[in-house]
């Protein structure tokens, strides 16, 4: 019998107004809380739409997220796999214990006290970044701005050289440009990673050198760090998007900005679905049963949009042991962001109407960011 959710699309490329809703979203909270559809890369995926039965998902040791589960039919790149856990360890591919030991060797580099310590850092990079574009002609945040800043953070705190920022920003980049991007990239990450690891230099590239486990190897301790730098930049860039609108928004002038960024993640969400999952055997979830190999996700987007829900955390940052590692770090960027806007130019406002603003993304599990944001960036009334 052919399941009538799976005509629904939540992996189709986006192109709409900053505010309005993906329509993918409400008919598949209504397919039921665990909804079959089609995957971009064929075959069947199963869409956790109940956030209740997301969480314990998130929890269960018969899905993994291990991609040597993925289906065999499945091509890795047109899946957005990374390699298997056995050939390079990542806290995005292991589970259980070998995934814990990989995390507990990052997990103090990345609390909010030591965190808050480089507050001050982001700010005044904040406030140097958009003086040196600010001025009465409009310009385009989105084009530049919001994709350096988490760069030019993450390599600041991981200890590698600020002159660098462009090559780290250009491989993010080309990690989404055609069949060679990615491998490009993956160099350009490598020698990164091997500037920040290089003798006499500090920071947390140095700090998980001397705290992984000893197994691992210089190779894996590159891909590691490939591990912070990406995954801060594509999450980070649309986030700052969506926050700096809603900044710049009249009606929320008086907003708490705390609240302000919470919101605007739970609306825009930078991964509104989780990455991959399978089930190792077979599994029932909410009644629903999903074969071994299942690939699985979570709606994020669809959980945290869902008009019934109660007030309460979400699942932005995912939940379990794979709870986004760098929570705290994006939180920070983003208030830093909007505080320096708020405070340093009061008389900062959308060059356009709100309603012209377009989000946009080139489908599958990714979100989407905006198109552009143009913004007057005033200090003076005009
Ligand atoms: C607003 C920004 C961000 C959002 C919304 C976000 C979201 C997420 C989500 C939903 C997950 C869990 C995925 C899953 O369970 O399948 C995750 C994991 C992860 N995130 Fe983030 N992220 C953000 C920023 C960052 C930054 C700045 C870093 C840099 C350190 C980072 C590093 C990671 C890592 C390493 C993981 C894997 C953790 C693990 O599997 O143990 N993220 N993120």
């Amino acid at each position: 019998m052919t399941d009538p959710a799976a005509a629904l699309a939540p992996f189709a490329p986006v192109d709409r107004g900053v505010d309005e809703p993906d329509p993918a979203r409400a008919p598949l909270r209504a397919a039921g809380p665990v909804v079959r559809v089609e995957a971009p890369a064929g075959g069947s995926v199963w869409i956790v739409t109940d956030e209740a039965v997301a969480r314990a998902a998130l929890v269960d040791p018969r899905i993994t997220k291990d991609p040597a589960w993925a289906p065999p039919a499945w091509d890795p790149p047109v899946a957005g796999l990374e390699p298997p856990a056995a050939a390079v360890p990542s806290l995005t591919t292991l589970d259980g214990p070998a995934h814990a030991a990989l995390r507990q060797a990052h997990a103090p580099l990345f609390t909010a006290r030591r965190l808050r310590a480089h507050y001050g850092f982001m700010t005044e990079l904040a406030i140097g970044m958009l003086s040196a574009v600010a001025g009465e002609d409009p310009v385009d945040l989105a084009a530049d701005f919001t994709a350096r800043y988490p760069v030019a953070v993450l390599l600041e705190l991981l200890g590698i050289p600020a002159d660098r920022v462009d090559d780290a920003l250009g491989a993010c980049r080309a990690m989404f440009t055609g069949p060679e991007g990615p491998g490009r990239a993956m160099a350009t990450f490598a020698d990164l990673a091997a500037a920040g690891l290089t003798d006499g230099r500090s920071g947390f590239a140095a700090e998980l050198r001397d705290r992984v486990p000893a197994e691992i190897t210089r190779d894996q301790l590159h891909y590691l760090l490939f591990g912070l730098i990406f995954p801060g930049q594509i999450t980070t860039d649309p986030a700052l998007g969506f926050v700096l609108a809603d900044v710049l928004d009249d009606g929320r002038a008086d907003a708490d900005l705390d609240d302000l960024v919470r919101e605007t993640l739970r609306h825009h969400p930078p991964a509104p679905l989780t990455l991959w999952r399978f089930t190792v055997e077979e599994v029932e979830l909410a009644g629903v049963r999903l074969p071994p190999r299942a690939p699985v996700l979570v709606d994020i987007l669809g959980t945290g949009t869902d008009p019934h829900r109660e007030t309460g955390p979400d699942l932005t940052f995912g939940a379990g042991p794979h709870y986004c590692l760098g929570a705290q770090l994006a939180s920070l960027e983003l208030r830093a962001v909007a505080e320096v806007v708020r405070t340093e130019f009061p008389y900062a406002r959308l060059a356009v109407p709100r309603a012209a603003l377009r989000q946009v993304s080139h489908g599958g599990i990714g979100g989407s960011r905006l198109a552009a944001l143009p913004v007057v960036l005033g200090r003076r009334k005009t």
